[in-house]
């Protein structure tokens, strides 16, 4: 299955509507993610911080981990919207990595526009993958 222009719109609006829950009492940078499995469902995650700095949530992750305690673990795409089209953080782009180089990043600003697009894989370059233990 593949993505098409206007999914990858609903996506988008999905992670920028999901930004206004997320919980940023210290930074203050609302983040909004939402994840298309293969299967066509939809996981949207928003950052979750702390008073403990270290032990904030990204919102990429929280979609990511919301859809494989559900069962899925095959991603087409996710979109990533900030207010500015700010990029997955290094530590996010290597929990996607765990779960195939081929899905799509949609990098969105609050307006909705797509800033960016590109394959995990081309998000982090040379990345250590499950394929690296067998
Ligand atoms: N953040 C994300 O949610 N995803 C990223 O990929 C980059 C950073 C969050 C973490 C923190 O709550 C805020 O953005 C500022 O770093």
């Amino acid at each position: 299955m593949t993505i098409t222009q206007p999914e990858k719109q609903t996506l988008i609006n999905l992670a920028n509507d999901a930004r206004q829950h997320a919980y940023v009492p210290y930074s203050k940078y609302p983040v909004g993610a939402a994840l298309r499995t293969k299967t066509g469902r939809i996981f949207t995650g928003v950052n979750v911080e702390n008073a403990a700095y270290p032990q904030t949530m990204c919102a990429e992750r929280v979609a990511i981990f919301k859809a494989v305690s559900e069962g899925e673990k095959e991603f087409e795409a996710i979109s990533v919207v900030t207010e500015n089209g700010g990029s997955p953080c290094g530590g996010c782009r290597q929990v996607l990595a765990e779960f195939g180089l081929e899905t799509l990043v949609l990098i969105a600003n609050k307006k909705g526009e797509l800033v960016k697009e590109m394959t995990v894989k081309e998000l982090l370059p040379a990345a250590f993958t499950p394929e690296h233990l067998k």
